[in-house]
């Protein structure tokens, strides 16, 4: 008989004899991992973070989870409140079993521990102390408009980067998300952290932007921005803001 029709008539052989082996043989594959036994980092980031965080926790739609200064600042506690219950207010999804997802506890640890080992460094802030993560004070809409204006708007002024002001953007993300991006900022895409400095551009002179002269933002000055565009997602108020910078000709 020749190989090839012996490649198909084997299997149908052993179809009908109700066997995936041949008789007497021993069982040398471990049967497939349910997917709740799988406990690799990469498998469980490729398959349930990837798509909006981004390859490697880099240039997703998503806040960019492999930013060092990000992981340097948020503690293990909140991470597992934001992959094991989502981040309400954004397109972030419960993962937890406990709350309707697919994932056991024991793969959302190894998610944070996979993140710590991969994307953590130390001394990534070299002595200087940013905001904290969390908001613990309270904002001020008018003194953030004003810090808005002084600081970002020069930035997203830009028609194409319109959107932070506006209510579409401003209706896709939570205060705490606003927060994270403006503290850590998202190297990314380009948003610089809480100091607004200049990103280097290798072998050029460092650019010195009228924006960006100013000390880093404090932590009152974050609450009141996060404050400020929280605001404007109540229509009621955003006509009673001051007139929006009209966008470039
Ligand atoms: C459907 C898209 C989507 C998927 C899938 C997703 N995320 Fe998110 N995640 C978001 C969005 C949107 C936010 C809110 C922040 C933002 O807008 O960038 C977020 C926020 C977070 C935050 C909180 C950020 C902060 O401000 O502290 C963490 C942590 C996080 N995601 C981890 C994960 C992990 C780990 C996975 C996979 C298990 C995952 N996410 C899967 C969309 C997603
Ligand atoms: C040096 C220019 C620059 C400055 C200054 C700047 N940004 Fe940005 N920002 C960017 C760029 C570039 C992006 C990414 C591209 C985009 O969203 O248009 C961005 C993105 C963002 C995003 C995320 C948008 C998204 O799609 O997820 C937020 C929120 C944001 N900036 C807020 C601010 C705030 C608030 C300030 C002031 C504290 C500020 N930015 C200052 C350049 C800047």
């Amino acid at each position: 008989m020749r190989r090839g029709a012996l490649a198909f008539v084997l299997p149908l052989v052993l179809a009908l004899a109700g066997c995936g082996r041949l008789p007497g043989a021993r069982a040398e594959a471990e049967p497939p991992a349910r997917p709740e036994d799988v406990l690799d980092f990469h498998t469980l980031y490729s398959t349930n973070c990837q798509a909006c965080h981004g390859a490697n926790g880099h240039g997703g739609p998503a806040m960019e989870l492999g930013n060092p200064e990000y992981q340097a600042l948020v503690d293990d506690a909140t991470l597992r409140k934001w992959i094991s219950g989502g981040m309400p207010g954004t397109e972030m999804p419960a993962f937890a079993q406990s709350a309707g997802g697919m994932l056991t506890d024991a793969q959302v640890n190894a998610i944070i521990a996979g993140m710590r080992k991969e994307w953590a460094k130390s001394n990534v802030f070299a002595g200087a102390a940013p905001p904290p993560y969390a908001q613990d004070q309270a904002g001020d809409v008018k003194r953030g408009q004003q810090t808005y204006q002084a600081r970002c708007a020069s930035c997203h002024e830009k028609p194409s980067r319109q959107q932070v002001t506006s209510l579409a953007y401003l209706s896709l993300v939570s205060d705490q998300a606003l927060r994270t991006i403006i503290v850590t900022g998202r190297p990314d895409i380009g948003q610089p952290d809480w100091r607004l400095e200049p990103t280097p551009i290798p072998g050029r002179p460092p650019a010195v932007y009228a924006y960006l002269v100013g000390p880093p933002l404090s932590a009152q000055d974050v609450t009141d921005i996060v404050t400020y565009l929280g605001s404007l997602r109540n229509p009621a108020a955003v006509s009673a803001a001051p007139t929006p910078i009209p966008p470039r000709r």
